[in-house]
């Protein structure tokens, strides 16, 4: 099957579909020729947030062939039956040229007002307002100390899950000071919270730092028993030097069903790394297939880039291949099951749900030298 999908606003770039027999939840996947956007640094923030034509946050959208703008009816009453969105999304723009420094300098109350017409509703949720969307997603970023990445992330991802028209909300995970860092148990504590506010059928676990150029590479859900590891490859990485099979960090995909299966992540990695190579043994040892997000299509698989904002990089932890090494004796009970926190806050914010919580580390997790 190939067939033109739409053409974008000034009919600049043509998407183009291609793929075999599309079911429900997949993605059809978009040629990357095109870049829409302009690559300059001092246009980006505006086209990214305001151009209407754009589509980011119009009611507007293109028919088929791209001719002419149709009006999409939004539906007054919304436990009214929707039509199911289509299968890709008319509002992508394809690549991205994402600069920081622009993102940031739009002032906190002229964003928060933009993104709530546009629909964000507090704790940073949103409906697709066009269409019945296909996946209803959470994206789960454990935090500390990254207020500014967090800022770009937020004020990034909000258009890019809107044009992919899925239903989602973004979840942060802040661990207090006075431990190590713990990503794993962190991820972990997202997902509980995030299943108390809401029936979401899969899980994107995210680093703030990791931003995905191309809107092509589908945040739509995974199948069960195929977790999606997103990161093909990274600026920070030898300059997108793709990543190799083992790796499994940065950002992946589960559904809810698939992440209590393996029972979630270890809690037991405090500091930097291993939690994530722990990860993908938990899928292999549950006979599921880590898949990636143009598998099938090799010729698009640049498309799953992701841009790092750069921060100093954490010291790893010393015991993480000995933890690892350890890590099928303590699949069934440690994860999700065993997770202990302190909830000190959870907070509405305007573009996302705050969890601030305290983690425990054990005298027995530390390694030699940890405080
Ligand atoms: C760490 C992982 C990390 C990977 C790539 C491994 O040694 O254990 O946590 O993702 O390196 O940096």
């Amino acid at each position: 099957m190939c067939m033109t999908a739409m053409l974008p606003p000034s009919g600049v770039a043509k998407t183009v579909l291609m793929g075999g027999s599309a079911k429900i939840g997949e993605w059809l996947i978009f040629s990357p020729t095109h870049s829409l956007l302009e690559r300059s640094s001092s246009l980006f923030y505006q086209q990214l947030y305001k151009k209407t034509d754009v589509a980011l946050f119009s009611q507007k959208s293109r028919d088929e062939d791209g001719s002419a703008p149709i009006e999409q009816k939004i539906d007054p009453e919304p436990k009214k039956k929707r039509q199911l969105c289509s299968l890709v999304s008319p509002k992508l723009i394809g690549w991205t040229n994402i600069s920081a420094e622009a993102i940031l300098k739009e002032k906190d109350d002229v964003v928060e007002r933009t993104m709530a017409e546009s629909g964000v509703e507090p704790g940073g949720k949103y409906q697709t307002k066009e269409c019945q969307s296909r996946s209803k997603i959470a994206i789960v970023v454990p935090l500390r100390n990254r207020t500014e990445h967090l800022q770009v992330f937020l004020r990034y991802m909000h258009p890019f899950l809107q044009r992919q028209q899925l239903d989602y909300a973004i979840i942060v995970a802040e661990q207090t000071e006075g431990s190590l860092f713990n990503r794993g148990a962190l991820m972990n504590v997202g997902f509980k919270e995030a299943q108390l506010l809401d029936n979401f059928q899969c899980f994107f676990f995210h680093d703030v730092d990791n931003l995905p150029e191309n809107d092509g590479n589908p945040y739509s859900c995974p199948e069960d028993g195929k977790p999606r590891h997103m990161t093909f490859s990274l600026s920070r990485w030898n300059n997108y030097k793709p990543f190799p099979g083992w790796y499994f960090g940065g950002v992946t995909a589960l559904t809810a069903n698939d992440f209590r299966k393996i029972n979630g992540f270890s809690n037991v990695y405090w500091g930097w790394g291993g939690e994530d190579d722990d990860l993908l043994r938990r899928i292999r040892f549950h006979k599921m297939t880590p898949t990636r997000a143009m598998d099938g299509y090799p010729s698009l698989i640049e498309m799953a880039r992701y841009k790092t904002l750069t921060h100093k990089k954490a010291e790893p932890s010393p015991i993480r291949h000995k933890l690892l090494r350890e890590g099928t004796k303590r699949l069934k009970s440690d994860g999700l099951k065993d997770l202990t926190y302190k909830k000190l806050a959870l907070e509405l914010k305007p573009l996302y749900t705050k969890v601030l919580v305290e983690l425990q580390q054990p005298a027995n997790r530390k390694a030699p030298g940890q405080h």
